[in-house]
């Protein structure tokens, strides 16, 4: 057989074996009724939040001490409803998402069970998920200094161990929380330590996390994304 007959032979041999399959023997699972965890975590959020948890754009999932501050409720809740004003979507269906409430629970249920590690803070306190009251960006500022300075440059604009945390478009795309969040369980895939502070021995206060968090709120841009006309406003330009 000369090679364009083997191509033809193959090709005929597929399409007859692709063609003859009996429809009723093919399952068919309607989208909402797909209730296995792997495939639903890896369909609908590991983009943003990294295979198996492991963190991406947004924050891991399976971050053993993000796991252990942010509570089951906490986590269905965003699931279900986004966050507004960032990229995290609303998944419930009443949210105009597509999955069921019965799927955001298997969501919920199998982040927790197969990543979360009950030693995970090793019987020290964090500081708690929620901020409680408004923190004093003064405070922050001096915080910043002795936490985070030494990765994030003097003014948070970055240094050659970590990027910029000021950056206006940055800052315009996440929430406070988010920022808490950070702060807290830190982004251990990157380098970025969490309250503790391994390189300081002295871990953050939830005073300090409140009032650091206060301080990066503060620096968010009048009009971000126009770093042209607020540069330009600066120098004094445009009015
Ligand atoms: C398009 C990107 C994207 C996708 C897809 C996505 N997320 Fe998110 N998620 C984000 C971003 C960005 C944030 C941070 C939002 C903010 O600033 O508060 C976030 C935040 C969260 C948080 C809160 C973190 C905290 O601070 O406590 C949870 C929980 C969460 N996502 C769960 C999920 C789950 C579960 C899925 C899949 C069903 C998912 N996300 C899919 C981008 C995404
Ligand atoms: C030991 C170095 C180090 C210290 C100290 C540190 N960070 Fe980071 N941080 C990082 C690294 C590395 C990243 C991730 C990569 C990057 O942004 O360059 C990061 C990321 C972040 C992010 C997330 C950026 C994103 O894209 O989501 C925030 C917010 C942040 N740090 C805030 C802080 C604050 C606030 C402090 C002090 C309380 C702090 N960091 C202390 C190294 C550090």
């Amino acid at each position: 057989m000369n090679y364009r007959a083997f191509v033809l032979a193959v090709f005929l041999a597929v399409t007859i074996a692709c063609g003859s399959r009996n429809p009723a023997d093919v399952q068919v699972v309607a989208p909402n009724e797909i209730m296995d965890f792997s495939f639903l975590y890896a369909r609908n959020c590991s983009g943003c939040h990294g295979p198996n948890g492991t963190g991406g754009a947004a924050i891991g999932l399976g971050d053993p001490v993000y796991l252990a501050i942010a509570g089951d409720a906490t986590i269905r809740r965003v699931t279900a409803d986004g966050v507004a004003g960032t990229s995290m979507p609303a998944f419930a269906q009443r949210s105009g998402g597509l999955l069921t409430d019965d799927q955001i629970d298997v969501i919920v249920h199998g982040i927790r069970t197969r990543w979360a590690k009950p030693d995970a803070l090793q019987g020290v306190n964090a500081p708690p998920y929620a901020a409680q009251g408004s923190g004093d960006p003064q405070q922050g500022a001096e915080v910043y200094a002795t936490y985070c300075s030494s990765c994030h440059g003097p003014d948070g604009r970055g240094s050659k161990r970590a990027s910029s945390i000021v950056d206006g478009s940055y800052l315009a795309l996440v929430s406070d929380q988010n920022l808490r969040t950070t702060v807290i369980a830190g982004r251990p895939e990157w380098g970025a330590p969490d309250w503790r502070s391994d390189t300081l021995g002295k871990p953050m206060s939830p005073e300090d996390v409140s009032d650091v968090v206060a301080w990066l709120a503060a620096q968010r841009a009048q009009f971000p994304g126009q770093p042209y006309l607020s540069a330009a406003r600066a120098e004094g330009g445009i009015r």
